[in-house]
């Protein structure tokens, strides 16, 4: 993406965690997680009720190449997604729309404490979901 997408897309408010190879600013860029609010999609599929006004927050995580496959991603999903979640007014609820066909990412996050919520659409994107108390 060019400077201007990601400026317009930092225009967004998402709170952005980096992971690094190295605790200097020399390290190499290993991972990257971003958290905020966003609108519940609008799916026809759910399997159960989900108010959109309690279920607003949502997350993203992409790990780089070494740093895949090595069984990092729980342990930095934890540490980013309690620090964002520390920053919220509890109850709060959070949505994932996860790729059915994508079993690290699934399991990664029902490990986070995320259920399935829907059915598989079209794109074979899942909705899960969960309470934060
Ligand atoms: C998804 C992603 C973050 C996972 O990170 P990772 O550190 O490489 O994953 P892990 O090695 O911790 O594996 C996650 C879990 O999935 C399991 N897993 C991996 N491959 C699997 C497969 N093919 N089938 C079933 N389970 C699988 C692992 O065993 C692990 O579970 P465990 O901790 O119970 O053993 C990483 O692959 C990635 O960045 N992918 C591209 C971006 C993406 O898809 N992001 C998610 C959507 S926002």
């Amino acid at each position: 993406m060019s400077l201007e997408q990601y400026e317009a897309w930092g225009q967004k408010g998402r709170t952005t965690y980096v992971l690094t190879d190295s605790v200097d600013d020399a390290g190499d860029l290993c991972g990257i997680f971003w958290a905020g609010q966003k609108e519940l999609p609008h799916r026809t599929d759910y399997t159960e009720s989900l108010d959109p006004k309690f279920y607003q927050h949502t997350y993203a995580f992409r790990l780089y190449g070494p740093a895949r496959g090595k069984g990092l991603s729980h342990a930095v999903l934890t540490v980013c997604m309690g620090d964002y979640v520390s920053r919220l007014t509890l109850p709060v609820g959070a949505w994932l729309e996860v790729n059915g066909l994508n079993p690290p990412a699934l399991r990664m996050d029902q490990k986070m404490g995320y259920r399935v919520v829907s059915g598989l659409n079209d794109q074979g994107q899942l909705i899960l979901a969960r309470r934060y108390d």
